[in-house]
Order: C-alpha cells, then sequence, then structure tokens
C-alpha cells in the first residue's frame, strides 16, 4: 500500500521530492506559495512556460538548484470553478506519478476536504497491477511511487484514512477479480470471504452442494452441474445487532463459458470477471466493517462455474429453485439471474431485509444499451430509486435507470413451467423482471446490472463501490 503523508503547505521545502505538483489558475501561483522561497522561479515559468488557460494544461519543468525537488509539474485548473479539479490535476500527472518515489501534490485552498480523497482513490486506481504471475517485470511496468505527500492548509486526517479504508477494499476486488478461472473458484472464492472477514471482523460461512441440495435450491445447482468445481452460498454476516437489515446479493460466477449455450471463443476468457458483482459485495462489507456504519449488512455471493459437459444442465431442462418457483432453462448463458434467484429468496426466508441490493454482471444487452460507461439501474420504489440515482452523481459514477416494465413480464412465461429464463427481446429488463419474480413485493429492492461498466481495458473498476457505501450512510437516519 501507498504510504500517504499530509504536511501544511509552509513546510515545502522541508522534505525531498522527486516531483511536486503544483497547480495554478491563471497565470496566478496560489496563495499559500506566495511566501514560499520557490515562489521566483515559479513566477518565471509561468511567464515563460507554455501554459495556456485551458484546465488541465501543464509543464514539467527541472528547477536547476533541485534543491528540495528534481522536478516541479504546473497544472492548470482553469478560470471555471465547475471543472473537477482533482480529475484535472490527475490527468495532467499521468503516468509521472507512478514513475518516482516520493511525489508531492499541492491542495488548493477550499478544496482540500474533496480533492484529497479523490486524489487518492486515483492513485492507488494507478497504483494496482496484477503481477501475481509474473514472473520477470520490464522497468516500465514497475510502479515506483511510495509516498505521497499532500500539502494542505486543512486537516485532512479524516479523508485520508476513509480514502486509504477504499483503496485497501478496491484492492481486495480488484485482486480476486482478476485472478482466472484456474486460480479462482467458488471454493478459493469463500475462502478468500473468509480471510477477509477474520481481518475486518464480520463473519462469514458458507453452504456447499449438499446443503444446498437439502435446500432445495435447484437455481444455482442447476448452474454448476456441469462443473467438476462445487458451487458454493457465500453468506457474510456485519454487524447483526443493528435495526437495519439491507442484503446485498452479489454475482460470483467463476467462469461463465455458457453451458450448452455455449458461447464463442472471442474474448471468452473475459468471462472470468463474472464474479465481479460478488467481489464488490466482498468490498462493500469490508469497508462497511471499517468504517463501522450502524447498520446489519447481509452479504451473499452466489458462487458457481458455467461449464458444458455430459453431466451440464440443458435447453429446455425444467428446475425448482429455492423459493418453490420452477424455471425452463431456455438458454443455459441466462446463468446469473438462476443463482440470484436462490441468493434473493435465500435472504428472504433467513435474514428478512429491509432493504435488498443485488449486483451483478447479468446481461450483454444492457451493454448494448448504455455501452461501457453507464450502469444499468432497476427498483422497485422510485423514491429509493431517485435516491441511488443522487448518490452515484454525488460519487461521480453514471447510473442510468432503465424500465421495471410489467408489459414484458408475459415474456418470461413458460408454458411448461412458473417461468422461463430467457424473455424475447429487451434482455437487461427481461432479467431484471425475471428477478423481481423472486422478490417479496414488500421489500425495498435495487438491481445493478454491470455488465458494462465492471471492467475496461486496465481491468476490473470497482464500479458501484463508492456509491452503495455513500448510499447505505444515508439509510440508518430514514
Ligand atoms: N455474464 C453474461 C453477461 C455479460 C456479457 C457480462 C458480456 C459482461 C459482458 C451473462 O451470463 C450472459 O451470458 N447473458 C446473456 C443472457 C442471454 C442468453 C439471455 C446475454 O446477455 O447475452
Ligand atoms: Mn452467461
Ligand atoms: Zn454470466
Amino acid at each position: 500500500m501507498l504510504n500517504i503523508l499530509t504536511s501544511k503547505t509552509n513546510t515545502i521545502g522541508q522534505t525531498k521530492l522527486n516531483l511536486l505538483v503544483i497547480p495554478v489558475i491563471g497565470k496566478t501561483v496560489l496563495k499559500s506559495l506566495e511566501k514560499s522561497g520557490f515562489k521566483d522561479s515559479l513566477h518565471h515559468h509561468l511567464n515563460f512556460a507554455d501554459l495556456t488557460d485551458q484546465a488541465g494544461s501543464s509543464v514539467l519543468f527541472y528547477p536547476q538548484d533541485r534543491k528540495f525537488t528534481e522536478r516541479i509539474l504546473l497544472v492548470q485548473l482553469g478560470k471555471n470553478k465547475n471543472t473537477d479539479a482533482s480529475k484535472t490535476i490527475f490527468k495532467a500527472i499521468g503516468a509521472h506519478i507512478t514513475k518516482h518515489a516520493t511525489t508531492g501534490i499541492v491542495l488548493p485552498a477550499g478544496q482540500e476536504k474533496i480533492l484529497a480523497p479523490k486524489i487518492l482513490s486515483n492513485a492507488f486506481k494507478d497504483s494496482f497491477r496484477f503481477h501475481e504471475h509474473r514472473t520477470k517485470l520490464e522497468d516500465a511496468d514497475k510502479h515506483k511511487l511510495e509516498t505521497l505527500v499532500l500539502f494542505s492548509d486543512k486537516k485532512i486526517d479524516n479523508e485520508i484514512k476513509e480514502a486509504l479504508v477504499f483503496g485497501e477494499a478496491l484492492q481486495t476486488l480488484k485482486q480476486l477479480a482478476h485472478r482466472p478461472a484456474n486460480k479462482l473458484t467458488p471454493t478459493t472464492l469463500a475462502e478468500a470471504a473468509e480471510k477477509v472477514g477474520k481481518e475486518n471482523k464480520f463473519s462469514v460461512k458458507s453452504l456447499n452442494e449438499t446443503d444446498m441440495a437439502k435446500l432445495g435450491m435447484g437455481g444455482i445447482l442447476s448452474v454448476s452441474k456441469g462443473s467438476d468445481e462445487e458451487a458454493r452460498m457465500i453468506l457474510m454476516d456485519y454487524n447483526p445487532k443493528a435495526k437495519k437489515t439491507i442484503a446485498i446479493i452479489g454475482k460470483g460466477i467463476t467462469f461463465d463459458s455458457g453451458g450448452i449455450s455455449i458461447k464463442p471463443s472471442k474474448d471468452m476468457h473475459e468471462m472470468k470477471f463474472d464474479m465481479i458483482g460478488g467481489a464488490t459485495v466482498i468490498a462493500i462489507l469490508q469497508i462497511a466493517s471499517a468504517l463501522k456504519l450502524p447498520l446489519h449488512l447481509v452479504g451473499i455471493i452466489c458462487a458457481s462455474e458455467n461449464l458444458p459437459s455430459g453431466k451440464a444442465t440443458k435447453p429446455g431442462d425444467i428446475v425448482k429453485t429455492y423459493s418453490g418457483k420452477t424455471v425452463e432453462v431456455l438458454n443455459t448463458d441466462a446463468e446469473g439471474r438462476m443463482v440470484l434467484a436462490d441468493g434473493i429468496a435465500y435472504a428472504q426466508k433467513h435474514y428478512k431485509p429491509n432493504f435488498i441490493i443485488d449486483i451483478a454482471t447479468l446481461t450483454g444487452s444492457v451493454v448494448g444499451a448504455l455501452g461501457t460507461k453507464i450502469t444499468g439501474a432497476f427498483g422497485n420504489n422510485s423514491k429509493n430509486n431517485k435516491d441511488f440515482a443522487k448518490a452515484t452523481q454525488d460519487c461521480g459514477e453514471d447510473t442510468h435507470f432503465l424500465p421495471l416494465y410489467t408489459g414484458y413480464s408475459e415474456e418470461i412465461k413458460s408454458s411448461v413451467a412458473d417461468l422461463a429464463n430467457i424473455g424475447k427481446g429487451a434482455g437487461a429488463i427481461a432479467a431484471a423482471l425475471f428477478l423481481y419474480e423472486f422478490i417479496d413485493k414488500k421489500i425495498p429492492w435495487l438491481h445493478l446490472d454491470i455488465a458494462g461498466t465492471a471492467w475496461d481495458k486496465d481491468g476490473p473498476t470497482g464500479v458501484m463501490t463508492h456509491s452503495i457505501i455513500h448510499y447505505l450512510r444515508t439509510l440508518p437516519k430514514r
């Protein structure tokens, strides 16, 4: 983990830095730096440097004396107060940040509390590489940043503490998500959850296939049938004495080949990421526990592989889910909803939650509709939908609510079972409606389809972690 230090701006010069990042507005140096020893050289560079007024414009220079810093990066914040200064600063720093061991960043006055966590979360994001299985690292792959010094005249200890909590939990999430299917199975995912639980004081147990067969969890078992790896229903429990119980249920498919309805081989390897919903649930419990949220959180991961074999579920098979409802499996690639159906039913029966959130890389259809930057959301309570949308906005994460349009409910009916596991079109909506069939209508519910946003070219993104925590924090008051 990164070493984070804070220091007053008048101490610049006392710590030896490899890089110092200084934001400027127009041609003026921040007030806090007016008294500093290097003010003159700053003014000089501001006058001559190729720094435009455009936010994000930057100049790197090497002070001749190299007294306390080898490099100074001037970053233009621009005069428009609405632009997000943290993004501007971080874009400008770009690759510079990982190249040096010690970097200092001056936080502009008035924005310290907002900027510090954002800068840190960006720094953590940048510091994460999945190198568990690299036996040799090129110089360019090496991450050199060890110490980040934030120069601030406001106290930002709490903000930093919190940013570290998020940083660590997101690291767990990304580490797990990156692991390919031969390194992460439902069993080892359960072990990973247990480890996080031990370190963060929440209890973790899991149901194995024998337990699930006894309970009649035909949904998750139908998905796992084709695989030699045992499925697990991972149950995490934080702060059971609190008044309000929130169940958070994640899709934990450690590999989704599609099963007998097999996927095309192009990009199939990415389906190792089909457990990111589950990993997000672990991260959320880890953060909730570190921040001592006054809620009872039940985290459930429906973990399984989805593979074809002589034992696999075949299209047309009918299975009985834990809720008692029967499902005709028309497409074995629509497996996420099958495992979640049992997770939802288990949560309702055993924990009586006041609120249910599920998070899943559920449909290719949501990627078609909203692309890779917007999470698809659904909910059965318009007030909660609104509040959650607000929470995501506050966190800078983009979501769009799609309709739980019951006009399509007919499409997921079957003539030979209670439900069919696919509809006829509007794939993301059909999947949400399918899940809705298992929700006790009295319980407010949010469904997040992160198929498009859970990972990008750099790997897992940790999407929705901040938003969910931010939203949960508002719940005890209501
Ligand atoms: N895990 C996939 C959804 C997915 C696709 C996630 C692309 C991320 C990127 C899910 O299990 C799936 O296969 N869904 C099918 C459902 C269909 C058969 C009704 C889909 O959306 O194509
Ligand atoms: Mn699938
Ligand atoms: Zn899947």
